[in-house]
């Protein structure tokens, strides 16, 4: 469209960026607050490059915003909106294309990104460009009804092991689990270990969130992994442990999700575009 032009986010402040986010995630599915803080998480775990994300201008008015991150020659297309009043006239593929055009020009090898699986707008836009989608990701609540609890000893691990862990068993992981996000989640999430299970979680007094996760192959690797949760759930039988929507089925087998998950209805896929 011939009245939009880009810029990069260089010049915006984490709170400018976490505002023009709000806006542009209005009526989200997954109610979200772009905090000055969530951005500069964000901007680490994801690996955003704030010189090669795009803010779509009509005129003097910011209507859109893509980030970009970038890992060597991969890229994942970020968090991607556009501001409730300028929906349905052409920003969002403006804004896709011209990720795209710079993604090829720059020699990406690849762009991946994940949209929730009731995203129907989003997911037609990203056909639309040529993503296709790659699989399915999956959240998971614990169920304990279906786990032996006993206080099995969860052991403190290190953050840098759960990471390579990760890359060595998961060579293929979504962005969001690949080590260099394990790596870089905040101080709130610590790293535990069971055995050849291993993972980062952070707690509330009713909630724990599971953010990497791996029990290697064997069947050894299922019973570890029922041990990990089970050792997390005795310290606080009250708290709901949940993994979050973002686990292929190569990371939560089948027989271990059987065994001892809830699968939730939120999911995502993981979409991909090569040049
Ligand atoms: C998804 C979103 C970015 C699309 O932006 P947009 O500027 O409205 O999209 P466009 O006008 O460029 O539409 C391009 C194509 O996408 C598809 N599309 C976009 N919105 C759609 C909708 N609500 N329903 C069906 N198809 C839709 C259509 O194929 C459309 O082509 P068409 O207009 O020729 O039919 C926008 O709706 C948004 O910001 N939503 C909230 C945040 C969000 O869901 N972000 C995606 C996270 S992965």
């Amino acid at each position: 469209m011939s009245d939009l032009r880009v810029t990069d986010t260089q010049s915006f402040s984490g709170a400018e960026i976490g505002a023009l986010l709000d806006r542009c995630f209005e009526g989200y599915a997954v109610p979200t607050r772009f905090t000055p803080e969530m951005v500069s998480v964000l901007a680490r775990t994801d690996s955003i490059d704030p010189d090669r994300s795009l803010v779509a201008w009509r005129g003097e008015a910011p209507v859109g915003v893509v980030l970009w991150c970038q890992r060597g020659r991969r890229v994942r297309l970020g968090p991607t909106g556009v501001v409730k009043e300028a929906r349905r006239q052409g920003v969002g593929r403006f804004l896709v294309e011209e990720f795209l055009r710079r993604a090829r020009d720059e020699g990406a090898e690849r762009v991946r990104l994940e949209v929730l699986g009731g995203n129907t707008g989003a997911i037609q836009l990203y056909e639309g460009q040529g993503f296709r989608s790659l699989r399915r990701l999956n959240g998971f609540r614990v169920d304990p009804a279906r786990l032996e609890i006993e206080p099995w000893e969860v052991e403190p691990w290190e953050a840098e092991e759960v990471a390579l862990m990760m890359d060595r068993r998961h060579p293929d992981a979504p962005w969001q689990l690949e080590g260099e996000s394990v790596l870089a989640l905040p101080e709130t999430y610590r790293a535990v270990r069971f055995d050849s299970a291993l993972a980062m979680v952070a707690e509330t007094e009713t909630r724990g969130v599971i953010r990497a996760w791996t029990t290697g192959r064997s069947a050894d690797g299922v019973e570890c992994g029922h041990r990990l949760l089970s050792g997390l759930l005795c310290a606080e039988p009250k708290r709901t442990w949940v993994f979050p929507p973002i686990y292929p089925s190569s990371v939560i087998r089948h027989d271990f999700e059987q065994s001892a998950l809830i699968r939730e209805a939120l999911f995502q896929y993981e979409m991909e575009w090569r040049p």
